[in-house]
């Protein structure tokens, strides 16, 4: 396994997702992590990350000094490559020549990092981002490659198999980057690139039967990817020693609740409690209109329905959890300030840490498309495994305004719509999140010989990595008019329909 320390960089979760991507195990630690915890680790490589701090600055970061004596191979990219270069007696300057975005490297000398991917006398195009380069190398370094900017774009220490890189390797706009990423984990340090699916899912098993033994097991059920997942792999582990408890808030999308029962009851043969809920949550919703509130509401009784109904089931000595791997990785905030909140994030199945019961967490070494794989590798239908993200809160945060039983109606008929025309276009997986919104705008029109006065739908749909921005979908015109006829024909209670053309930021995703 290879160990990535982080400086910062905003693209370090990349690293890791190509080290991954090329079936070799890696995690990703702050650069402060202390040399036992890193010795422990025993990794076979470690890669340091870029950083946005600059070198030449009192107090900047530095990679653990252990590291150059452990025997292993390093590779430092960016400021992993300055920080290493000046900690081992190199030197690093500030110029006025900084580079942004595409460059291109001259290929120098042979290197174990270009094994089969660039060819000496080759001129190929990078990624580069920095202010700083290095100037003078350590001993035992030598160039390999140079750009324009960074005479020292790619420099070797063959005897001690440490590696430096200015620019970045795990983007995509570096064409070949993910092969010189492969040529070190498992050229040089030798990395065999056996960690798939089908292995993590066997230890996954051997790990969640040793920590839970005989003890019971509760998980809550959202119906995404996530706890949908966790829990058909806790059950294959551990069968009938797990409970699932299924809240249904009354503000999920058309025939989700159905659906839950029939594939994680009938199909998987999963002990799973559904408890219909909406009449609490909707009486309690009455009258909320601020979106904060409901997402506080809704969490509240959440909990409350959730505890009564694992009371119910006799307790048990463990609590399921979907957290992945982005919730567990202990960033390096690059402005150390708590960021604002826009929104409370209020996730379903998101507990209270006083319900006293061990964690179980089987999904929190893996990012979400590897949890989709491990899904399908589970056999788990694609329905389920490959959906769009959805909000804990549900419809309650796209009925801007008050949550009613009728509106949840008139919402989910619409969203039906919208996503089967989607679906029938063959852009289901193309898009991030695509929903409608309810507005409590009512507007005049027209149907036969009447005049109708009724409530406008709006539609969203997005394209994004990780949800933290995001870009306009660009359907065609053509499949627009089409939904819109279709929801203002089939839904009583819409009369008009909009397409929200807004990307994130300055919009978010989520109406509320
Ligand atoms: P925004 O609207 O903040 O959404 O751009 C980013 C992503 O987060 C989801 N979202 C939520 N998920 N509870 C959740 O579990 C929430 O309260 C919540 N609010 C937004 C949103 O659907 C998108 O995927």
């Amino acid at each position: 396994r290879i160990l990535i320390l982080d400086f910062g960089s905003q693209v370090t979760q990349l690293i890791a997702r190509r080290v991954r991507e090329s079936g070799v195990y890696c995690e990703v630690w702050p650069f402060t992590a202390d040399a036992a915890r890193i010795q422990a680790f025993a990794p076979r490589g470690v890669i340091l990350s870029g950083g946005p701090a600059s070198v030449t600055e009192a107090g900047s970061p530095r990679a653990p000094e252990v590291l150059f004596g452990m025997g292993v191979p390093l590779l430092g990219i960016c400021y992993g490559q300055q920080t290493m270069c000046h900690q081992l007696g190199g030197s690093v300057e500030s110029s006025d020549h900084q580079e942004y975005g595409r460059a291109y490297v001259d290929v120098r000398h042979p290197c174990a990092l270009f094994e089969g991917v660039w060819a000496v006398g080759a001129r190929e195009q990078v990624w580069m981002s920095h202010g700083d380069h290095v100037t003078a190398l350590p001993d035992g370094f030598r160039i390999v490659a140079t750009s324009e900017g960074a005479p020292f774009a790619v420099v070797a220490d063959d005897a001690r198999h440490f590696y430096g890189i200015q620019f970045h390797p795990e983007v995509v706009h570096t064409p070949h980057g993910a092969q010189l990423l492969r040529n070190f984990t498992h050229g040089v340090c030798g990395c065999e690139g056996d960690w798939t699916m089908a292995a993590f899912r066997a230890e996954a098993i051997e790990r969640i039967r040793a920590q839970v033994g005989s003890g019971r097991v509760i998980c809550g059920l959202s119906g995404g990817v996530d706890s949908s997942v966790a829990a058909v792999l806790i059950h294959e582990a551990i069968g009938d020693q797990l409970t699932c408890i299924y809240v249904d808030h009354g503000v999920m999308r058309g025939g989700e609740s159905e659906q839950v029962v029939a594939t994680f009851r009938d199909r998987f043969n999963i002990k799973l409690v559904h408890r219909d809920a909406s009449e609490l949550f909707l009486g309690q919703l009455a009258g909320v209109t601020d979106p904060e509130l409901k997402r506080k509401t809704i969490g509240r009784l959440f909990i409350e329905v959730f505890e009564e109904e694992q009371a119910k089931c006799g307790g048990a000595d463990f609590l399921a959890q979907g957290t992945l791997y982005p919730d567990v990785i202990e960033s390096v905030s690059a402005t150390g300030g708590p960021s604002v909140t826009i929104k409370s994030h209020h996730n379903v199945g998101g507990l209270p840490e006083n319900m006293r019961m061990q964690l179980v967490e089987p999904l929190r070494d893996l990012f979400k498309d590897e949890v989709r794989a491990l899904g399908r590798e589970l056999g788990m239908p694609e329905e389920i495994v490959g959906r769009h993200p959805f909000p804990g809160p549900g419809l309650a945060i796209r009925i801007p305004g008050e949550v009613t039983r009728e509106r949840v109606q008139i919402l989910q008929k619409a969203d039906a719509i919208y996503l089967e025309e989607i679906r029938s276009a063959g852009l289901y997986d193309a898009i991030w999140q695509a929903f409608a919104v309810l507005l409590p705008v009512k507007t005049v029109g027209v149907m036969g010989d009447g005049r109708t006065y009724e409530s406008v739908c709006a539609l969203r749909a997005v394209t994004s990595t990780d949800g933290m921005t995001a870009d306009v979908y660009p359907f065609t015109m053509e499949f627009l008019t089409r939904v819109a006829g279709r929801i203002v024909n089939e839904v009583r209670g819409i009369n008009r329909v909009t397409y929200d053309i807004t990307s994130k930021p300055p919009g978010t995703i989520e109406w509320e």
